[in-house]
């Protein structure tokens, strides 16, 4: 269980975290038909702030579209109901959760007609890929499941249902004794992690698999990608083989939850000497280094709370 808050917003009310239930037949739980988000809100020198919001809100207003879902609450809505919802809960610094899902109504597969319900918890979070996975690094395995690709799914859609694939992956990873798998797309190049972008340094150059790698357009990702580009680093979006990732000086992945994370071994090879690499640890120290200050240079990524 994450760790419990006070209250969660669910369709436009605030509501015990005990109470925030739905029913067993809402369509989302049999047949996946729902979008999220994961957003973090981070304590900065000028107060929490939730980091890069919009860009969130607009995946997930697309998510929803792709899939004939209409959100029954504005953008508007939904920023002021995540800052309502911080402030009650007394959080300074929480991971965010907005999920909309087709609601109780027609058993059959085709939910047009049924309601939508949308939910947002907020709880703190802290390193995704486990503690101390930032300071040490992690440990992956290239999946034997393959990504589901763009002509089965739409790939830049963060829905519920499309998780099953990552799920299996992850869960391979672990019970093999990695902490996090890597995934192929259907053309056997490198794709993502079951939740988290991956990245590449080779001769001081930053790679990363490009959209038709079937990967999530992951907001961390544009952020590392608009960060070393200022940092002065050339960053391509390329296609990337499994080989490359085992030669690479370093690798690393980004996400939300998963912030910036150094990856150290893949399928027991070293990546550069074993060690979080010296690209990864300056991106990663600006990463939070503009997020603490709140960098007056990035405005436009920080929603303060209050
Ligand atoms: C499959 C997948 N790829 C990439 C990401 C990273 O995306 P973001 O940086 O927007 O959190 C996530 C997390 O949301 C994910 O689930």
């Amino acid at each position: 269980m994450p760790e419990k808050t006070e209250k969660i917003w669910f369709d436009g009310r605030l509501v015990d975290w005990d109470h925030a239930k739905v029913h067993v037949l809402v369509h989302g739980l049999h047949y996946g038909s729902g979008v999220f988000e994961g957003i973090r809100c981070y304590k900065t020198r000028k107060g929490p702030a939730i980091f890069r919001l919009k860009a969130h809100l607009e995946r997930f207003y697309n998510s929803a579209k792709v899939y004939f879902m209409k959100i029954p609450f504005t953008r508007e809505e939904l920023s002021n109901a995540i800052k309502e919802l911080i402030k009650v809960n007394k959080l300074e610094e929480c991971y965010i959760r907005p999920i909309a899902f087709r609601g109780l109504g027609k058993m059959g597969v085709d939910p047009t007609g049924n309601p939508v319900n949308v939910a947002v918890a907020v709880w703190p979070w802290g390193e995704y890929l486990g503690k101390g996975a930032r300071e040490k690094g992690v440990r992956c395995t290239v999946s034997s499941w393959v990504r589901i690709n763009n002509s089965m799914l739409p790939m830049t859609a963060k829905a519920t249902g499309q998780y099953i694939n990552s799920m299996l992956a992850t869960m391979e990873a672990h019970l093999k004794g990695f902490d996090e798998a890597i995934m192929l797309d259907s053309r056997g190049f490198v794709s993502e992690g079951s939740g988290e972008n991956l990245f590449m340094v080779k001769n001081n150059v930053i790679f990363t698999p490009a959209v038709e790698s079937s990967i999530l357009l992951g907001v961390t990702r544009n952020t590392v990608i608009t960060l070393a580009s200022d940092m002065g680093y050339r960053v391509i979006e390329k296609n990337i083989s499994k080989d490359e990732i085992f030669s690479a000086d370093e690798l690393f992945f980004t996400g939300t939850a998963a912030e910036v994370t150094p990856i150290v071994e893949v399928d027991h090879r070293s990546i550069g000497n074993g060690k979080v690499g010296p690209v990864t640890k300056e991106i990663m120290d600006k990463f939070f280094n503009v997020i603490r200050e709140a960098n007056e240079s990035y405005k436009g990524w920080f929603d303060f709370v209050k």
